[in-house]
Formats: structure tokens, C-alpha cells, sequence
């Protein structure tokens, strides 16, 4: 199995392109089951997840095909409706093909997604959202299953703002019978591109950028061509980087906007932002400060960056509090962070981080996605050499991120 090894102490300097976003690939690539055609995506990041979606396109009938960051999906050969138990469980998003599948052929077989070490992550929202829609849905030996569905237009409020039942009931609305409108809809900037990826496909949709959404169906769209967004958490992860090691970092190809919350964190931890149309640069300071974080919905600070900070944190001068409010048991990474040195006291889903002048380099181990991203930027301003295990948490979601960090500088490698 495949491991990094750090040695830190060395300032990061230089540019970096980002890649596209993992968490806007993964919807657009379902979105693609919409409109039987050849689809294009482009900037596509390769990653263990995009990888494991058009493994389940592929076996739903579609034909994929990489070339360097695009993606070619031809979806009028779908001639299947299941997703299986096997890749669901590894994948959750990979629950996005339910409404398309619906959408598209009136019924569908999805393998609920398994339990997930933050604690319970439910989908009631997607399910319930889309039987207001009039989907019949039964739960059949661990699989969501449908027969004979019409969608129709519906009106739903969600309880609580959630991802995932945007991208799914915007995609079952899409091509409903009547109007739907979503209330209290996520506002982050993969649902955006989402959104307007339909509308160019010939969805109607209004109020993108609101918490509400009128969509009004349509009989049929076509295929489309498309640019993913930049990966804000991939800049936001570099940008904690500069502030963990004192480094000078350009992020090039982002949206500013897109990562505003945590950059304004850095700041507040005493980096230097600069920020022009599509670069940020980040100069992080000789020691950062203590700052508060309490995550939210966009446009809050992301629970996709509570782990990064709580790394940056752990060096700062003085006491932290990080409070997360999406996911109230996302702290797996503490423990990991104690082996360095780090000293973090939980209280629930609060973290209190005393700071310390220097972490220790030591044997970690990650343990799911971005916990592991804090474990590497806390290994790049350590004293001496990490290694860090069970890295295939760190590839679902970071394209060749040793080969970016290698070029500004790091003293890094993967060794298996
Ligand atoms: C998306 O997950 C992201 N994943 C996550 O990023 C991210 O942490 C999360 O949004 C929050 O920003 C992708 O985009 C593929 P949610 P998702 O539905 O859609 C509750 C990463 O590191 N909820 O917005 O699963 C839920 O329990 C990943 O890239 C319900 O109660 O998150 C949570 O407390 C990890 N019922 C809150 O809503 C539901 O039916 C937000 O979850 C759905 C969600």
C-alpha cells in the first residue's frame, strides 16, 4: 500500500495550476444520463473517485473516455438501471445517478450508500424529495428501487441545507412533468455549475445563486460541453501550505470567490492574500496566529477545510476553537495530528488547539480524504521526516498532489 514520505522544514515557493473540482466533476458527470449523446466534460481532475463514477457509468451502458483532463461520456447506449452494492459503498456520490435514472427511464436500482466513520451521513433528504416528486421508491436488500416513476413537479423545503439532495432533486426536476421549487437549496459553487451546466443543455431553471429554485421541466435536453470549475478546497488546502511552512505560493486557474471563507481565516492567521481574476497568492507568516472557525454552507468556511485548518492551528501562537456544524464527528484526524505533537482537546464537535512552536515528524495514518490533506501540510512544517499510510484516501481527491508539492519545493515522495 502506498505511503508519503515528508520531510518538512522547507518554506513552499512558486506557482501552482489547480485542477478541477472533484465535488463538481462527480454531479456533471451524472448529469451527462440526462440527455442520450456524447457529452465532453473538460478539466476533469484524475482521481480515484472520477475514476469510480465512470466505472459505474460504464457499467450502466455508457462509454467514457479520458484524454489528458477531458472526458468524453457517450450516454445512448444506458441500457441499465442498477448501480451496485461494490462501488456505491465505496463512493457515496455515486448515489447521483438515482435521479437521472428516474429522469430517464422511469426506474432505477441504487445501492444505498454504507455508513461513514463521521458518523451518520443520511440520503432521507434525496428520498423524500423525490418521492414528493411522486417517485414510488421501496428499500430492497440495501438497494433504492423504483418501478414505473413519472416525476412530477413538486414543491420541497429542505430542513437542512444539504449538497447532495440539490444536485438530486435539481436533476430530477430537470425533465419532470410541471414546476418544481426547491427551498433552502446549497449554494455552493459545484450546484451553481451544476445548474447552469443543465441550462445550457436546454433545462429551465431560475434563481441559480438563491436558496430557491423554480425549474420548470422540460420534455428533453442535449448533450453539452462543458468546463468543471477549479477545485477551491485543493487551492484552500494549498493555501493553508503557505501558512503552515512560511511559504510564498501563487494558486493559478481559481476563482477567488469560490474560497473566500477560508482565505479570509489565513488572513486572520497573519497571510498575506493577494487576489487578482484567476490567481491568489498566499504568503504565510513566520508563526500563524490562533483563529476561530466554525464551518457552514457555503458561502461559510467549508467543513471540507476544518481538518487543514485544525493543522494550521496546531502551530500557531495561542488557543484555537474549530467547531464543526455540518459534520459533528469529522475529527479523525485529531488523534493522527497528537502523534506529531499536536495538542488538541475535543468536546464534541468542537476542537480546542493549543498551539505549539513545531510538530514532530512521525508514522501517521490517514484515514479518510481530507483528514489526510491536514496530515501532509502538518508534515511539510514538521521537524524531521512523517510517513504517512493508506495515501489511497489522499488519491480520491488529489490530483499528483506530490508531484505539485514536489515542484514548489517539499521534500516529499511516495514510496509503496
Ligand atoms: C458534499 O457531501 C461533499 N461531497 C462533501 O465533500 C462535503 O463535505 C459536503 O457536501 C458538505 O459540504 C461531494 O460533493 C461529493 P451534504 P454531501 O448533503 O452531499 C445532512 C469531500 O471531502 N444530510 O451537503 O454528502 C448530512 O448528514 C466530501 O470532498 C441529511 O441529514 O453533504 C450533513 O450533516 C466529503 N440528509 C449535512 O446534511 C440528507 O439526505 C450536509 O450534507 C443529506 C444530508
Amino acid at each position: 500500500m502506498d505511503k508519503l514520505v515528508i520531510t518538512g522544514g522547507r518554506p513552499l515557493e512558486g506557482a501552482v495550476r489547480i485542477s478541477g473540482a472533484k465535488n463538481a466533476a462527480l454531479p456533471a458527470m451524472a448529469a451527462t444520463l440526462l440527455a442520450p449523446g456524447v457529452h465532453r466534460l473538460r478539466n476533469v481532475p484524475r482521481l480515484r473517485d472520477t475514476q469510480t463514477f465512470a466505472r459505474v457509468l460504464e457499467l450502466l451502458g455508457a462509454k467514457l473516455s479520458f484524454e489528458g483532463n477531458l472526458l468524453t461520456i457517450d450516454t445512448q447506449g444506458v441500457n441499465s438501471v442498477e448501480a451496485p452494492y461494490e462501488l456505491v459503498k465505496t463512493m457515496r456520490a455515486s448515489i447521483y445517478v438515482l435521479a437521472p435514472l428516474l429522469a430517464r427511464f422511469g426506474q432505477a436500482r441504487v445501492s444505498l450508500p454504507g455508513g461513514c466513520a463521521w458518523g451518520p451521513r443520511p440520503v432521507n433528504l434525496h428520498l423524500s424529495g423525490l418521492q414528493a416528486m411522486g417517485a414510488a421508491l421501496e428499500i430492497e436488500s440495501g438497494y433504492i428501487v423504483g418501478r414505473d416513476v413519472k416525476l412530477k413537479g413538486a414543491t420541497i423545503a429542505f430542513d437542512v441545507v444539504s449538497v447532495g439532495a440539490t444536485v438530486q432533486l435539481l436533476m430530477a426536476a430537470v425533465l419532470a412533468e410541471g414546476t418544481t421549487v426547491l427551498e433552502n437549496v446549497a449554494l455552493e459553487p459545484d450546484v451553481i455549475a451544476l445548474g447552469e451546466m443543465l441550462v445550457a443543455s436546454g433545462a429551465r431553471i431560475a434563481g441559480l445563486g438563491t436558496r430557491r429554485l423554480t425549474i420548470h421541466g422540460v420534455r428533453a435536453l442535449r448533450p453539452v460541453d462543458t468546463e468543471i470549475i477549479p477545485d477551491r478546497i485543493e487551492a484552500a488546502t494549498f493555501a493553508a501550505a503557505a501558512a503552515m511552512t512560511g511559504g510564498n505560493i501563487r494558486l493559478e486557474g481559481v476563482v477567488p470567490g469560490h474560497f473566500e471563507a477560508p482565505l479570509g481565516k489565513l488572513e486572520e492567521a497573519g497571510c498575506v492574500v493577494q487576489r487578482s481574476v484567476d490567481t491568489v497568492s498566499v504568503s504565510g507568516p513566520p508563526r500563524p496566529k490562533a483563529v476561530n472557525v466554525v464551518t457552514q454552507p457555503f458561502p461559510g468556511f467549508p467543513t471540507d477545510m476544518q481538518a487543514q485548518m485544525i493543522a494550521v492551528c496546531a502551530i500557531a501562537g495561542g488557543t484555537s476553537v474549530v467547531e464543526d456544524t455540518i459534520y459533528l464527528d469529522r475529527f479523525t484526524h485529531v488523534q493522527e495530528l497528537a502523534r506529531m505533537g499536536a495538542r488538541i482537546e475535543l468536546k464534541g464537535n468542537v476542537a480546542v488547539v493549543t498551539g505549539v512552536a513545531r510538530l514532530s515528524g512521525a508514522q501517521v495514518m490517514a484515514t479518510d480524504l481530507r483528514a489526510s490533506a491536514s496530515l501532509v501540510i502538518a508534515a511539510l512544517a514538521a521537524r524531521g521526516e512523517t510517513v504517512i499510510d493508506r495515501i489511497y484516501h489522499l488519491d480520491r481527491g488529489y490530483e499528483t498532489l506530490e508531484k505539485k508539492l514536489g515542484a514548489l519545493g517539499a521534500e516529499i515522495r511516495r514510496v509503496n
